[in-house]
């Protein structure tokens, strides 16, 4: 199933949608959306699924023609940084579909997730990325955190908690990054969205 996907960003509208209120259908344009946006990855979406490993709690969705086009899922929830728990708005699920991808739709996803997560109170946005996509955060305000593992379940395998490879970064959205707890490892204690 392929996302009819025009080539204006202009004509995206976007909406904010708990995941209870997600029907069938959207899971269906979302999972399509999303394997689309993650060709190597197809098989986390397995069964229809729209997310890959935790579930997200809000959805942030654009919709061009009526069809997903942008997808961002958010998660709230407590990482231990050494020692201190610290509350996060956990990001994930990040996609554009390939044909608007490079047009300025991440970046507009991206003011809009910051807005979302400053709209349920968060004093943080957090994502673990991999090297590719780097570059994507650190041009909407991510920062990323060296010298600081993540140990977490990952989908395939929720016996053993792991640590993770990919480079954890922190968005500051009501709290500045100064206030970010210094450790370094920071434990999931879940599944990774
Ligand atoms: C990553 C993704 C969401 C970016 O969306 P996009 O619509 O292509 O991004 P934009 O065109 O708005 O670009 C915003 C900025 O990020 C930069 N950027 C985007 N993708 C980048 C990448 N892969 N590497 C480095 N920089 C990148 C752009 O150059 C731009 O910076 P600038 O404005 O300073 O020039 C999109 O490419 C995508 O869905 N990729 C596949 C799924 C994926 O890997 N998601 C991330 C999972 S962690």
């Amino acid at each position: 199933m392929t996302t009819a996907a025009p080539s204006d960003p202009g004509t995206i509208t976007w909406e904010l949608i708990p995941e209870n209120d997600v029907d069938p259908r959207l899971h269906r344009e979302l999972n399509a959306l999303l394997r689309e946006s993650f060709p190597y990855t197809t098989e986390e979406f397995r069964d229809g699924r729209s997310w890959a490993g935790a579930r997200p709690e809000r959805r942030l969705i654009g919709r061009s023609g009526g069809r997903p086009v942008a997808h961002t899922g958010l998660l709230r929830r407590f990482l231990r940084v050494d020692d201190q728990d610290q509350l996060v708005g956990e990001v994930g699920l990040v996609a554009v579909h390939p044909r608007l991808q490079g047009t300025g739709v991440g970046r507009e996803m991206a003011d809009r997730t910051r807005r979302a997560l400053a709209g349920l109170r968060l004093p943080f946005g957090y994502l673990n990325c991999h090297s590719s996509v780097l570059g994507y955060y650190l041009a909407t305000g991510w920062t990323a955190l060296p010298g600081t593992d993540t140990r977490h379940y990952e989908p395939g395998d929720e016996l053993t908690a792991l640590v993770t490879t990919a480079q954890p970064m922190v968005l500051p959205v009501s709290a500045e990054l100064t206030a970010w707890p210094k450790g370094s490892r920071i434990e999931r204690d879940g599944i990774e969205l």
